[in-house]
Order: C-alpha cells, then structure tokens, then sequence
C-alpha cells in the first residue's frame, strides 16, 4: 500500500499535497515525495523517511505552484531509499509518475525500456517503468500516452501522473487500487483514500477498476479504456475525519481484519500457478542445492508471529518431511540452541524491528546459519540483515494486535513449505496442485467468513463472553495453535484472561477451571481428529462449561453437541487456520468493543517492541 494525492487549482498545491499525504500515512510512511509544477517544470523532492521530514525540505519552496502531486510510500519492489521514492521522472524529465500497486510485467518492460529505448533508469522500482513507458508514448497528449501505455501493462495500479508541456492537468488510472476523485470549487483534487480530501471537499467520485481520469482546476472527466467518456455518480461524504482515516471502520483492527481477503490475495500474487500446482519463490535466491541440503529448521519469532510459526511446523513437517522446532525468541537467543550448518533459522516479524527476533537472526548467523526472514517491511532490519526474504504483502498494520499479518505469515509459510517440498521432490504433483489450488480459493473463502451475517452473529456471542473474567480456548492437531493465537488476541485487547489448551491436555488441569457457563471456544476442523474433539467437547458440556464451536462445514455432529457453532466454508485441511482464526479476530474485537477497551492501543503493550 502507498498513498497518492494529486491537486490542481488556487491554492498551495505543496500545502494541500503536505496535509493531504500526513492523512494517508497510514497507508504507508517509509518515504514521501512530491512533484509541483513550477514555472513550466516539473520539480521533484522526495526522500526516505516520513512526510514530516519531507515538509521541512519543503519549507519555503514552491510556494506559489498551483498543480502537483505526492506520495508517501509502503515499500514493494526496492527498499526504501532516495531514489525509490515516488514521483519518478521519464528520462526528458517532462513527465512524472506517483503509483500505488505492483506492475507484474515491469522486469519484461524494463528490459525492453532498456534494450530498445535507451532508457536508463535510476531506481528499483517497478513504477520507474510507467513514467518511460508514458513517455515513449507521449505525441503530445498525456491522456492518450497514459491509456496506450497501461495497454501494455500487467498488474495492479493506482496512478496520478503530469507532464510539464501540459502543465495545467493530472491524468489517473485505476486497476485493483484505490483512487478517489474529490471536486472542489476552482480545484479538483485525486487521492488514494477519502482523508486526504475532506479538508477540501466532500463532493467524491470513486474511480473504478479500468477508469482513467483527467483533472484540470476546473474540470474533470472519466474514460473507459477505450477512451470514451463516461458518467460518474458523485458521493457525497458524510464520515468525520477521524472515520475517514479508518475506511469507515470505528477501529484499524476491524479495518485490518477486513483487508484480509486483500492481504491474502497481495501475498500470494506471481507466486502461484494454480494450473501446475507450482510455487515460485526465486526472490529468496536459494539455489536447489541450498534447499536439499536442509536437514533441519528453527523458526524464531515472538508473540502472533510465534503463532504462525507453530503452523508452519506441522505444515513443513507433513509437506517436507524435515524436523521443524518453533521457538520464541526470547528463549532461543539465550538458550544455547544446538544449531548446526545444514540447519535453516526462518525469523517471523511483522515490524522486522523486534529486538528479540533480531538477536535471534544475529545468533543464528554468527553461528555461520543461513537465515530467512518472513517479514511484512521492506528495508526493515530484519529485512537487511537475513539472507533470503520472504516478504509478506499485508500493507501497513496500525492496530497493535496483529490480524492482516498474521494471516499473510501463515500464506507466506504455505508457499514456502510448498517450494520446498517441490524442490526437494517429494511432494507430489497431486497433492501440490491440490493446495495450490486451496491456497487461491482462500480470498473469496475469507470474504464469506467475513460477510456481514456471521460478523452480526460473533458480535451477539460477544456480548454475552464480555461478562466473564476468563475464557478458554481448545483445539487439537492444527487447531491448537489457533486457539493459541485466538487466546492470545482475546486477552491483549479484551483482558479478559484467556487460556488456550491442546484439547487432549484438558483432563491433565485446565478441566478443574470448567464451571458452570464458563465461555469455551472450539476450533473442530481436523477431520482425523475429529472424534477426539468432539470427545473432549463432552468433558466440558458435563463440567457446564459453554461451548461455542468454530467447525468446518460439513461436521454436522458437531452442532448436537455445543450450544452454538460458527460453520467455515470447506477448505484443504491443512489451511484450515487461515479462516479459523478470523472468527476468533472478531470474537476479540467485538469482546473488547462491549468492554470498552481500547481496541488498537491496548493498555502495557506496543506495536513494535524494539526492547529486550
Ligand atoms: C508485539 C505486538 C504483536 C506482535 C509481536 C511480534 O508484541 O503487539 O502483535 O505479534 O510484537 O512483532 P513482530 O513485528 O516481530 O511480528
């Protein structure tokens, strides 16, 4: 995710880029830039770091330039540096381009910019392209170049682009990224999402997947890609600001929660081909040889991302058939681990920050290991310091408890116990198409675990959870780590203590807890423990605890034996987890809203814990 705005008019084009971006810097914030149009050029400034610093540099420049636009950046293809940063110019330096998105074709165009071009270019990015692709299409109409060159290009895309010979117009684009269209009065205004224009106007229209858009101070029109005109309805924004910044949500964490399907569907995008069951992860750079000789895996990593490792276990281990231990970091960097060379240490870390994963990277590697990182941050330092990355395409995470990352670390998991087991040669063909194919169906299988009927129903549930001091969670086989995360999540943001326990442990203590009402939620999605599950439900009905069952779809005894179940649409049983734990996500979020906690910033914790 990166955040666009775009501005012509009569006021400070500088001032209202600079407000406009501070809003949108949740969508991304490792580097801003803008491009103003200033005396029939058009001037760049842009750097690594946050708007803020970018305004500084600002100070006292450009003051009067009426046309211009910004961009504050989420890092995708290239870290984030100077260079990387957005607007990019065309090689004439006439024409400058802001995107949010990924342009999947952009090696192809590059090579071909290059080669029989002459282009040279002066980033890593896959946006750099856009602005010599414009360019070389460019006879003198902006619009038109634009809509010729995005035939040539294959992905997604949200992008605002100018050209100082026209200098009193911006021309949009938009595929699979959002862009919005705010109408002012002497002014028109564009941008990736709706805050960043509700100082200026609440008259919108939102540009639609294949539109294209030119906007002059006192104009604008819609295209198709055919470059017909088209009639747009304009929306009318009644949220405040404050909603505004979270999409409408009253909190990020319902927000995130609902970008999952997104999330899942970024992560998983050029590295699957469902066709052949085949997984391509080359941007690890692991040559066939290094895979082989794996005999053993340690995956590192605190708090959800300790979760998601505890799946990737039992995954790699029926997938590779290769020994996995998943340890905290805490512990592992001070316990003396018997590390040796053809083992493999994965480090999971959203914020690729977290000083406990960090020392376990540098133990593993003074230690002579290859290390691998999943992380969610481009340029993070657990992103710098690993041999190989495995980025996971969740776009910023806001609210402290983790949830779009969460997921996406169990997708970047899959896909890499997939690769391995490929390159090893010993998963078959069958069996990886079949996940494979589990693995894309899972976006629109989140999107129906999240339609609004279920959210209603947890919510419900959720009012009468939230009377109860303590809660457990229980599930076997796959489904205990999920009760883990789902415990783990309840508490951080509810406080109300929840424990998780592998069902079959229950008649070893947690059993003596069970009183009458007590709330019990039930992960039940492994088919071949299923009896046992259903067995252990038994021992907590006859103790009156309540159980609320999280079940896969077609386990039908599963509704005689609790007092309510939540049925998943069905799915390969080995991503189960993917949908189990989103259930558990709202049953936290909806316990907290009724307790009145404070949803994103839960009391004593952080997003990022850069401490031992
Ligand atoms: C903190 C956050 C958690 C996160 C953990 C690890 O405790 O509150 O949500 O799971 O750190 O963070 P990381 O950025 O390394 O995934």
């Amino acid at each position: 995710m990166c955040g666009i705005v775009g501005y012509t008019g009569n006021k400070s084009a500088k001032d209202v880029l600079i407000e406009g971006l501070k809003k949108l810097e949740y969508r991304g914030y490792d580097s801003a830039g803008v491009a103003l149009e200033d005396n029939g050029k058009l001037e760049i400034c842009k750097a690594a770091g946050s708007v803020g610093d970018l305004e500084k540099t600002l100070n006292g420049k450009f003051n009067t330039a009426g046309l211009g636009l910004g961009h504050t950046r989420w890092a995708t293809h290239g870290r984030p540096t100077d260079e990387n940063a957005h607007p990019h110019y065309s090689a004439s330096r006439e024409i400058v381009v802001v995107h949010n998105g990924i342009i999947e074709n952009h090696q192809a165009l590059r090579d071909r910019l290059s080669i029989e071009g002459g282009y040279e270019f002066r980033s890593e990015t896959d946006t750099e392209v856009l602005a010599h692709l414009i360019e070389e299409y460019y006879r003198g109409d902006l619009f038109e170049a634009l809509r010729r060159a995005l035939l040539d290009v294959e992905g997604s895309y949200a992008l605002v682009a100018a050209s100082s010979r026209e200098p009193e117009k911006l021309v949009c684009a938009r595929k699979d990224s959002p862009l919005i269209i705010g109408y002012g009065d002497g002014e028109n205004l564009i941008a990736s999402d709706i805050p960043a224009l509700l100082t200026h106007t609440r008259k919108t229209c939102i540009l639609e997947d294949g539109e294209l858009a030119v906007l002059t101070a006192d104009r604008v029109v819609v295209y198709n890609r055919q470059g017909d005109i088209l009639e747009k309805d304009t929306l009318e924004i009644d949220w405040d600001l404050e909603a505004a910044e979270k999409g409408g949500y009253d909190h990020f964490m319902l927000k995130e929660i609902m970008e999952q399907p997104v999330a899942v569907r970024e992560t998983l995008r050029q590295r699957i081909s469902a066709g052949e069951g085949k997984v391509s992860l080359s941007e690890l750079e692991f040559s066939v040889d290094e895979l082989k000789r794996v005999e053993k895996i340690f995956i590192v990593a605190c708090g959800t991302a300790y979760h998601a490792g505890l799946v990737g276990k039992a995954v790699i281990e029926k997938l590779v058939g290769i020994p996995v231990e998943v340890e905290v970091a805490s512990e592992f960097r001070y316990r003396e681990p018997l590390l040796e060379q053809n083992h493999l240490v994965i480090v999971i870390s959203q914020s690729g920050e977290t000083a406990d994963t960090l020392a376990g990277l540098r133990l593993a590697r003074s230690r002579g290991l290859n290390v691998m990182a999943i992380t969610n941050v481009v340029g993070s330092t657990v992103s710098r310091e690993a041999d190989h990355v495995l980025y996971t395409w969740a776009g910023p995470e806001i609210a402290v408890a983790s949830t779009k990352a969460y997921l996406t670390q169990l997708i970047a998991l899959y896909l890499f116990a997939i690769y391995l087991g490929e390159s090893r040669g010993v998963l078959p063909v069958e069996e990886a198409m079949g996940l494979v194919k589990g693995l894309q169906s899972l976006p629109g299988k989140l999107n129906s675990v999240l339609n609004e009927e279920n959210v209603a129903r947890l919510k419900t549930y959720c009012d009468h959870l939230a009377k109860w001091e303590s809660a457990f969670f229980v599930g076997r086989n796959l489904d205990s780590p999920v009760a883990m995360e789902g415990s783990l999540k309840l508490k951080e943001i509810s406080y109300i203590h929840a424990e998780a326990c592998a069902a079959g442990e229950l008649k070893h203590g947690p059993l003596a807890l069970i009183v009458d009402g007590i709330p019990v939620i039930a992960l039940v999605t492994q088919e071949a423990v299923l009896d046992k599950a259903l067995s252990n439900i038994q021992e907590i009905n006859a103790r009156g605890g309540e159980v609320f069952a999280i079940a896969q779809e077609g386990f039908d005894d599963v509704q005689n034996q609790v007092d309510s179940v939540f049925y998943l649409p069905p799915v390969h049983n080995l991503l189960t987890p993917v949908l189990s734990v989103v259930p558990t996500q709202l049953i936290a979020y909806y316990a907290a809203l009724a307790r009145g906690s404070a949803v994103d910033k839960p009391r004593n914790l952080a997003k990022s814990v850069t401490v031992e």
